[in-house]
Order: structure tokens, then sequence, then C-alpha cells
């Protein structure tokens, strides 16, 4: 089990070297780098922060304040599906914020968070285009409208199965 981890984490390290070398001379390097970095691997490892930190003469501190600043970088894998939850007015005015509570419950986790099996991560999205028949969710790439807790278990039951 040992040498494939080494392995993982050469090929990692090597990943890392590249995208550094190709971006770390550019103006507003951080950007691009984290960007980079998340396309590979679906999240920015820990490993690569005090690398990034050396390659742009920062500190640790202020990589991670970037990570931390922007909901697009996950300091952690994502989960297997993405819930978005329709947090918009309209929504709201149609159940949205009891729908929202309901898939807090059932996923065991709040918003932006993931559930404890990482099988579902919860997100807010403001708006998804179908305002006249919330409340709305994307589930992965597809959209839902109407959805009620009862509906919302089913599509998380099926997501599930799949
Ligand atoms: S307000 Fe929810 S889809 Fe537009």
């Amino acid at each position: 089990m040992e040498p494939v981890l080494n392995t993982q984490n050469t090929q990692e390290s090597v990943a890392i070297d590249r995208i550094l070398e190709n971006h770390c001379q550019q103006a507003g390097a951080l950007l691009p780098i984290l960007h980079a970095i998340q396309d590979a691997f679906g999240h920015i490892p820990d490993s690569a922060v005090a690398r990034i930190a050396g390659a742009l003469n920062q500190s640790c501190a202020e990589i991670h304040g970037v990570i931390s600043f922007y909901q697009h970088f996950r300091s952690e894998p994502a989960a297997r599906h993405t819930v978005h939850v329709c947090q918009a007015e309209a929504c709201q005015a149609r159940g949205g914020r009891e729908l929202t509570a309901h898939a807090e419950r059932v996923l065991g986790c709040k918003l932006h968070e993931h559930s404890p099996d990482r099988a579902f991560g919860l997100e807010a999205v403001h708006c998804l285009g179908l305002c006249a028949s919330g409340p709305a969710i994307q589930l992965d790439d597809r959209q839902h409208a109407r959805v009620d807790p009862a509906r919302l278990d089913q599509l998380l039951h099926q997501a599930r199965e799949a």
C-alpha cells in the first residue's frame, strides 16, 4: 500500500511543479495556479499550499485566505453528487427555505458542506431560471422544478442508486 501512496504523491508533486512552472511568472499568477490545481486534482491539496506560497513568495496564510475567500475553490475532494438549492426570492416564497432545511436534515450537513459519507455536497444557488415553478434545485447537471421534500428525497435516492 505504501508504494502506491508514494507513487501518487510523486505524480501529484510533478503535476504541481508543472503548473507552478507554467504560471508563476505571469502577473496575478495565484488565481490561474489555483484554478489549474483544482482542475487537475478536483481540489487544492494541502501539500500544494506551501509550494504555491514558496513559488510566489507569499505566506501559506495568504494562500489559504484566497482559497477560502472564493467559494469555487475546495480544500477537500468534492462529494460524489452536488445538490444546489435555489435561495433566491421567488423560490423562497414557494417553500425554498423549508426545502433547504429539509435537505440539511436528510443530508446531515449545512449549506456549503457535504454529507458525512461524501455522497452529496449541499450548495446554495441564486436563481436557476425556474422562478415561476420553484422551489428549484439542481442535482449534478440536471435542474428540477417544484421540488418539495418528498420529491427531493426521491431524487437523492435515485442519485444514490445510480
Ligand atoms: S428564484 Fe429560484 S429559480 Fe429563480
